[in-house]
Order: C-alpha cells, then sequence, then structure tokens
C-alpha cells in the first residue's frame, strides 16, 4: 500500500513543501523506518507516534512501514513532521476516507495523543497556501496564529483521536474562525505627557519616529533618558498589515508569540540589557534563532547604558543596521532574518555620570572618560542619525504641575510626516527618510540656497565625515516633513546639523 500526506518544512524563515510517503506490506516483523535526510530529532518521532497511537486507542494493524520524508534532498528536523508521519500512517492503515490531497499536515505529537504546538505556524501556513493547499491541520494552540493568513482553511487538532475521527469522517473538527486584530490597542504603552521639560529631547524623538532614525541620547543620571527613550511606543506611526504579518512571523519562528493575540499590531520595543550575548542581540544558534534586532523588525531595539553593552557584542550590530537584515550560515543551510530597525540608545557622559553637568563635579579623569566613551566605536556611532542631550530638569520645570503635550498629539505629526514619505517612495523600496539610498540623496534633499551655505559651513568648521554629511540631509529631509515643506530651509538644516554635534563634543573629535 501507497499513499502521500503533505506537511511542511522551516528553516529560519523559510518554510518549504514536504510530504510523507509512505509504504507498507505485511511481513513476519513489523518495522517501521523514516527516510529522506531525517536527524535524530525525526527518528524519535517513531517513538512518539507508535506511544501515542496506543495511548489513544487507536488500533493498527502490525506491518512493515517505511517512510519518506521528500524531497529527500533536504535535511530535515525538529518534530513538526510528527503530524504528517502520522497521518501517513492512518492513510496506510485505511483509517481516512475524505479527500486529503489539498491538505496539509504538521505538529508535534505528544506520547499521550496530544497535539503540541510548534513555532512559525503562520510562516507555514502562508507557504502552504502558496503550494495550493487549501486545508491546513496543525495544533490547536496555533489554530488562532494560522487564521491570520488569510485563504486557507485551518483547523486546530487537540489530539489524534480527533484528527482521527475528522478524516474517517465519524466526526468532524471545527475550521478556526479568522482572527480579527486590534491595530487601534495601546494599551499599557506610556505617555509623553508624564515627562517635565526636555523639549528638545522629545523634538529630538518625534523627528526619529517621523523618519525612523537612529538616536542617543546623553545625559547625567536622572535626567529621564530612560523614561524618554521608553515612551516612543506611542508616537511611532500604526504599523501597517504587511509590517505586522512580517514582525508577527519572526516572533512566531522564534517561539516568542502571544497565542492569545497572535498577531503584532504594536512596534515592537525590546529593551536589551546589557548583558545580552552577541547571539542574544543578533541570533544565531546550531539551528539559526533570530535575535533581538529582529524581534525589533519594524519597530525599536533600545540599548540602555550603551557604554556597559561589551564592545564586541555592539560591533556585530554594525552590518544588520546598515543592511536591514541579517544571515546567519550554518551547515544545515542560511537563515535570513530581518532588521529593519530604529536603534535607540542612552547612556551617561563618563562612568561618574557628572561629565558636562553644570554644577556637579565629574571625579573621572580624562582617560577614563575617554576609555568609556571609546567603548562605542566610530562606525557605530555613525549609524547613529541623531543624538542628543538631555540636560538636567529645572526645579521650575519639575514642580510645574501642568501636564506636557500627550503623545497622541505628537503622534498625528508624525503620522502626516509619514505619509508624505509614503508618497514620495511609493512603488520602491524605500520606506522612511532613514533608507534614502546615497545616489538618490541629491535629488530629494533639496535645499534652499542658503540652507546650503549654512551646511558648507558646518562641513568646514566641525570638519564632518562624509556620513555624516549624508546622515544630516536624510535628518532636515524629516525636519521639513514635518514641516510640510517641500525644499529643505535654513532652520531645518541648522537643526540637523545640532543633532549631530555630540560626538565632536564628547568624543574630542574622532
Ligand atoms: N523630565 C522628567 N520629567 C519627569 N520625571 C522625570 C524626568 N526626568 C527624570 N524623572 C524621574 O526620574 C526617574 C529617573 O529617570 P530615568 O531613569 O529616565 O533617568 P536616566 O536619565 O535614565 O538616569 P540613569 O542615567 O541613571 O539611567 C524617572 O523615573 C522619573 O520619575
Ligand atoms: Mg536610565
Ligand atoms: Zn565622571
Amino acid at each position: 500500500m501507497f499513499a502521500k500526506i503533505n506537511g511542511m518544512g522551516l528553516y529560519g524563515m523559510n518554510a518549504f513543501p514536504v510530504s510523507a510517503e509512505i509504504s507498507t506490506s505485511g511481513g513476519s516483523v513489523p518495522s517501521f523506518d523514516i527516510v529522506g535526510l531525517a536527524d535524530i530529532s525525526v527518528q524519535e518521532s517513531r517513538l512518539r507516534i507508535r506511544s501515542a497511537l496506543k495511548n489513544a486507542g487507536i488500533a493498527t494493524k502490525p506491518l512493515c512501514t517505511v517512510v519518506n520524508l521528500a524531497p529527500a534532498s533536504i535535511k530535515k528536523t525538529g518534530s513538526l513532521y510528527d503530524l504528517t508521519i502520522l497521518t501517513a500512517i492512518l492513510a496506510a492503515q485505511d483509517i481516512i476516507k475524505i479527500d486529503v490531497n489539498e491538505c496539509a499536515f504538521f505538529g508535534e505529537v505528544s506520547l499521550g495523543g496530544d497535539i503540541n504546538p510548534v513555532h512559525g505556524a503562520l510562516t507555514l501556513t502562508i507557504a502552504a497556501r502558496e503550494h495550493g493547499i487549501k486545508r491546513i491541520f496543525l495544533p490547536a494552540a496555533n489554530a488562532r496564529e494560522a487564521s491570520v493568513a488569510e485563504g486557507t482553511e485551518v483547523y486546530g487538532v487537540r489530539n489524534i483521536r480527533e484528527l482521527a475521527f475528522h478524516l474517517s469522517g465519524e466526526s468532524e473538527i471545527e475550521q478556526q474562525r479568522p482572527f480579527i486584530p486590534d491595530f487601534e490597542s495601546t494599551c499599557g504603552l506610556l505617555d509623553f505627557a508624564d515627562v517635565k521639560g526636555q523639549e528638545n529631547v522629545k523634538n529630538a524623538l518625534e523627528v526619529a519616529a517621523a523618519g525612523f532614525h537612529n538616536v542617543l541620547i546623553i545625559g547625567t543620571p536622572g535626567t529621564g533618558k530612560s523614561m524618554l527613550s521608553k515612551r516612543l511606543p506611542l508616537i511611532l506611526p500604526r504599523m501597517s498589515f504587511e509590517e505586522s504579518l512580517e514582525t508577527t512571523q519572526i516572533h512566531s519562528v522564534a517561539g516568542v508569540l502571544d497565542t492569545r493575540n497572535p498577531l503584532v499590531t504594536t512596534r515592537p520595543f525590546r529593551n536589551v540589557t546589557h548583558t545580552a550575548s552577541a547571539v542574544g542581540l543578533v541570533g544565531g544558534g546550531s539551528v539559526p534563532k533570530p535575535g533581538e534586532i529582529s524581534l525589533a523588525h519594524n519597530g525599536v531595539l533600545f540599548l540602555d547604558e550603551l557604554p556597559e553593552f561589551d564592545r564586541r557584542t555592539l560591533e556585530t550590530l554594525r552590518q544588520p543596521l546598515e543592511n536591514g537584515e541579517i544571515n546567519i550560515t550554518r551547515a544545515g543551510g542560511m537563515a535570513t532574518y530581518p532588521c529593519k530597525i530604529m536603534l535607540v540608545a542612552a547612556m551617561n557622559p563618563c562612568p561618574c555620570g557628572n561629565f558636562g553637568h553644570p554644577a556637579k563635579k565629574c571625579s573621572c579623569n580624562e582617560r577614563q572618560v575617554q576609555a568609556y566613551l571609546g567603548k562605542i566605536s566610530q562606525p557605530v556611532l555613525d549609524r547613529i542619525d541623531i543624538q542628543i542631550e538631555a540636560a538636567p530638569v529645572s526645579y521650575t520645570e519639575i514642580s510645574d504641575k501642568e501636564k506636557g503635550e500627550p503623545s497622541t498629539s505628537v503622534l498625528r505629526r508624525v503620522e502626516a510626516a509619514r505619509e508624505i514619505q509614503a508618497r514620495r517612495y511609493s512603488g520602491t523600496a524605500v520606506k522612511s527618510n532613514a533608507d534614502i539610498p546615497a545616489g538618490s540623496l541629491r535629488e530629494i534633499c533639496i535645499l534652499t540656497p542658503d540652507a546650503a551655505v549654512t551646511l558648507k559651513n558646518a562641513f568646514e568648521k566641525l570638519g564632518l565625515s562624509a556620513r555624516a554629511y549624508d546622515r544630516i540631509l536624510k535628518v532636515s529631509r524629516t525636519i521639513a516633513d514635518l514641516d510640510s515643506k517641500d525644499t529643505i530651509e535654513k532652520r531645518h538644516i541648522s537643526r540637523a546639523i545640532q543633532y549631530r554635534s555630540l560626538d565632536k563634543k564628547y568624543w574630542w573629535g574622532v
């Protein structure tokens, strides 16, 4: 007897069709073999399936069974093939009475016969749909997530008895209703209205949010650097459905998705502690998993106390920040994870924190300050478009009873600036001003004559690098967009230059 059941495989974010071909024959000694580049984790599925069938009370005839996971040229790893293989056995045992040609099955089988969730259900479902699959049978805990992929019928399977009854036509598993995401939810997000003073920093964060620029906030302790950064999510433009799907798939593959609310609809804000390893930050492992930078895709990666991070760990961010994606190569293949992020970092100016404070004395010597600042290399600094100083808040400001401008009104300006960008870049791969390719910069960032003079003077006086020049142009484009101006004026460029002048103050002209 021969049968073939559709399943799906996953490597990184790449999902591909895999089918379980089963061939059985009567023999004096029953056997069960799996072939098709199946690694040890797949070989173990024989034990899970045997035990599950027994514990679920599904009687099987003793047969010589060979399962081939096709295509046999691709390495198979993990437990998601359990359900594909088990369904193939149900077919070989003549239990399946309905047509399963356009169905796909994947999920992990437990010894007791329950179906356990797997990572990457949404990516697997989308890919299955693209390969002509009309109905997906997967673990019940993954069903909501999979239902986000429109155009396929999703059936959440709790245990193999339920599946056997469904496939034999005795009773039906109910189809999962499509999950309706809430794109308006802002629950738990912090408001800018709580921050007293710090108008400069708030303005800089508004520009950053509008153009998706990387930001560094420097300031003495207690000036509100962490507090301000954590208030970014509420002024970031709403996510599009496409962006939401992209980010959700990364979270799903990493296994960090909330199964009750399985579509990421607010931009991620990943607050990473300085003890993070390079693998934790950019991804890796023997089966490559996404790191924090990819979990932050379409949102913010927040690195508080930046100089406390291991210098080499910070250096690993350089390539992904530039490319917007990260490739991890292993013996089993290459996994590519997107990581288009806004990097937000905060730091003190020196080990004691008081360097540059108008009243307090810094107790560090010059060498200590230099060593501290030197932990952030020039190439990393170069990738930060906006540097801003959080000055100590005055007594008048902190004792003020009035609330500041609420985040919702800042968001309105940010979204208006994003709409201008969306129109300007429609039909191209560019999404925001931070992404403008070097080749198009001069054509997109048109300066008025006096703005051009201001930029020339600053370039010569501050000894700016070509990279800094490009970044000033991009940031000034965002400032002009927030001001609804097509041409970049002197005040726009001046502010953008001001956002680049801190490395001269702190990094001694490196
Ligand atoms: N501008 C501000 N408006 C209102 N409260 C503030 C402000 N700045 C600081 N605070 C208060 O001080 C606390 C500390 O602020 P925060 O942790 O953001 O400072 P920080 O600059 O990150 O300091 P550190 O360098 O020590 O990390 C906040 O939780 C808040 O209560
Ligand atoms: Mg802090
Ligand atoms: Zn100091």
